[in-house]
Parts: C-alpha cells; sequence; structure tokens
C-alpha cells in the first residue's frame, strides 16, 4: 500500500511538472525562435473528430530586430498565450501578427491578442485570409494580405509566404523562415496530439498514427491540392531543419519523414487490408460482419469488424483509408437506413478523392423491405 501511494505521488509530480514546462514554460526552439503555443489537455472531440489525448494549439513567436507571433490560439487560451508571450517579450514589442490559417482553433485569440499587442500593429494573411478574418472580427485592423512569395524582413531573419489554399481552408498559408530553414505549416503535417513531448523524437514512429489519422480526416479530400503543394515545395528546392504545424508536435530529427509520408498518403495506394463496418440492433447484422470479416481473413487480406457504436468515426475513417476492401452492412431503422450508417457513408461520400473511387473495391449492402435500396451497390459474394 505504502509503495502504492509512493508511485502515485511521483507519477503526479511528473505530470504537473511537465504541464508547467508546457502551458507556462514557452520553448526556445531555434535561435529567438519560440513555441508559445498551449496545450488543450481535455479536449476530447474536435468538432466531431476523436481527440483521445487532447491537442495543441501551436504558435510561434520570432524575435530578431522586428518581432512576429505567427498564429494565435483558441479563444479560452488566448490569456495563457499571452502568458507564454510575456516570459519572452512584452506583447506590445511585437511588430507584426501572421494568421497562417483564420480557423478560430488558430484565430479564436486574435482579438485579444491584438488588443495587447496594439490595434494598429500589421496583421499579415492571405488575400483569402483577408476576406475570412473580418466576417469573425468586427474589427478594423491593419490587415496586409500578403501572395506567394512574397517576403517580410525582420533584420537578420526573413519570412517568405506561400498560399495552401485548402489545407485546410481557403485561406491557409505556410510561412518559411528562410535563414533557420523552418517551415510553419498550420494545419498541414499536423496531429491532434498532446502530451509532454514537444519533437517528433520524442515520441517516434508512434507519431505517424497520429498524423496519418489527421491526414485521413482532414485532408482527404484535398489531395490534389496538397500534391500541388507538395510538388511545389520540392521543385523549389527549400530544406527544412525543422517543420511546425499548428498542432501536435515538431517535426525536427527527420522532416522529410512527414513530407514522403504526405506523397505516400496522397497517392492513395491503398493496403492489401479490408474493413468491414456495420451496425447492429440484435447481433444478426454483427454475425454476418463478424462471418464476413473472417472469411476475408481466411483468405490472407488482414479484415477488421468495425461496429460504428464502438468505434468513433474518425478511427473508422482512418481505417478506410488504406484499405482495399470496404464492406458497409446494417440493419433497417424505420424502413431506412440506420442513423449511424448514414452518419459513416455521409462522411464517407464526401470525403471520397477520385483516387479512392478508382482504388477501392467496396460492398454496401442494407436489407431493405419495399422502396429502392440505394446503397445495395454490389453483390457480397463477389469480394
Ligand atoms: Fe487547426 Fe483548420 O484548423
Amino acid at each position: 500500500m505504502r509503495f502504492r501511494f509512493r508511485v502515485f505521488v511521483v507519477g503526479f509530480y511528473r505530470i504537473e511538472t511537465y504541464r508547467m514546462e508546457r502551458d507556462m514554460e514557452p520553448l526556445e526552439i531555434a535561435p529567438g525562435v519560440y513555441d508559445v503555443g498551449v496545450t488543450d489537455w481535455n479536449i476530447r472531440d474536435f468538432h466531431g473528430y476523436s481527440t483521445d489525448l487532447g491537442t495543441t494549439y501551436n504558435s510561434f513567436l520570432i524575435v530578431d530586430q522586428k518581432i512576429a507571433l505567427l498564429d494565435t490560439v483558441k479563444k479560452a487560451f488566448a490569456d495563457q498565450l499571452l502568458d507564454n508571450i510575456s516570459a519572452i517579450v512584452d506583447p506590445k514589442k511585437i511588430d507584426y501578427v501572421i494568421s497562417n490559417h483564420t480557423e478560430l482553433d488558430h484565430s479564436g485569440g486574435l482579438a485579444r491578442v491584438m488588443h495587447r499587442v496594439g490595434e494598429d500593429k500589421p496583421l499579415i494573411c492571405s488575400k483569402m485570409g483577408h476576406k475570412n478574418l473580418p466576417r469573425h472580427f468586427f474589427r478594423n485592423w491593419n490587415y496586409q494580405p500578403v501572395e506567394t512569395g512574397q517576403e517580410l524582413s525582420l533584420g537578420k531573419k526573413t519570412l517568405s509566404f506561400l498560399e495552401t489554399r485548402m489545407v485546410h481552408w481557403p485561406d491557409s498559408m505556410f510561412t518559411y523562415l528562410k535563414e533557420d530553414k523552418i517551415l510553419f505549416s498550420s494545419d498541414g503535417f499536423g496531429q491532434h496530439f498532446a502530451g509532454p513531448e514537444r519533437f517528433d523524437d520524442q515520441i517516434g514512429e508512434a507519431i505517424m498514427v497520429h498524423a496519418k489519422k489527421y491526414f485521413a480526416n482532414i485532408l482527404l479530400l484535398y489531395v490534389p491540392l496538397i500534391k500541388k503543394y507538395l510538388k511545389n515545395i520540392i521543385d523549389s528546392g527549400m530544406e527544412f531543419n525543422m517543420i511546425c504545424p499548428d498542432h501536435g508536435v515538431i517535426w525536427r530529427k527527420d522532416p522529410a519523414k512527414i513530407i514522403n509520408a504526405y506523397a505516400k498518403w496522397c497517392e492513395q495506394i491503398p493496403e492489401k487490408k479490408a474493413v468491414v463496418i456495420y451496425d447492429t440492433m440484435w447481433q444478426s447484422t454483427e454475425k454476418m460482419a463478424e462471418a464476413i470479416a473472417a472469411g476475408i481473413n481466411k483468405e490472407g487480406v488482414p479484415t477488421k469488424p468495425l461496429h460504428l457504436r464502438k468505434w468513433h468515426r474518425s478511427e473508422v475513417m482512418t481505417e478506410v483509408f488504406d484499405a482495399k476492401a470496404v464492406v458497409v452492412g446494417g440493419p433497417t431503422l424505420n424502413n431506412g437506413l440506420f442513423p449511424s450508417l448514414a452518419d459513416f457513408l455521409l462522411l464517407h461520400e464526401r470525403a471520397q478523392t477520385a483516387e479512392q473511387n478508382r482504388c477501392r473495391f467496396r460492398v454496401l449492402w442494407m436489407e431493405r423491405r419495399g422502396g429502392q435500396d440505394h446503397y445495395q451497390r454490389t453483390r457480397i459474394d463477389e469480394i
């Protein structure tokens, strides 16, 4: 009993220490470049995406002859962001606020930040950002929209801007710190991950699970554009010492790893695996689903049956993402689709890319009495 109590105290102390490090101590990631973001330890649902470990809203402060802040955080964390900044410089000394992305997990704190930094300070964003931000904030801020290739000198350090529309909103852009070879990539290369670790090498391969889930659920639809941006980046000969997304850890050990992973995921080449997605009322459909999964497994194709009310939709989408065969089935309710299936099918259809439709073999079945069955597209025995 005594031993267990000691373990608890040590564990608690370590957690509190880590939290202090992340929440109250900005981290200098390169000379004059600070991670001043915050950790949202307790978020579990990010507008329908399961964030079982929480997430981070990353924000970066670059201190040179001029000082720039890249992105803010969710509104509820704005004071924490300002505390982190204040540990480095008085927020009033910030010369430029840069908005790489206007979605409110990165701009929600903007009003509070601009109030402290100075309402007249330049607010740099893309052209689409200039359209979006005034719709969120009814302030007459000093907007300075930029285009791809435009540069901003901070003194010894130079920022270069790259518009990346739909990664993941029309306003999205990346900012590249040329001298330090650091890419601030907004939602791109992000992961919904919260932990004491701030860098990829502190986690290892396990971080790729979170990066893949993020790609499968948030960026999949925009694969054609992502391919284009990746090509532009590679063709430009841009080098990276670090890639700093707005969520999760910073890629510093091998930034090429996440770029290569994106290139591979964009190709949409499915793995030799299948998923059987179902819901069930009285376990009849469950028996069918498990029998189908067992049958496919027996043929040497790894297959999982996924119960839609046991598996979160974003985990299901991650499994579907690289599956060669997707089997979907469910009971009827009120002579129509079972609600969890309707939820999944809508999400799935909306996220489909041309590559997925070409590569995938999909079986959709639904027993329905009367009326046309829209979802019975392929006979099961064809698999
Ligand atoms: Fe992390 Fe599209 O916002």
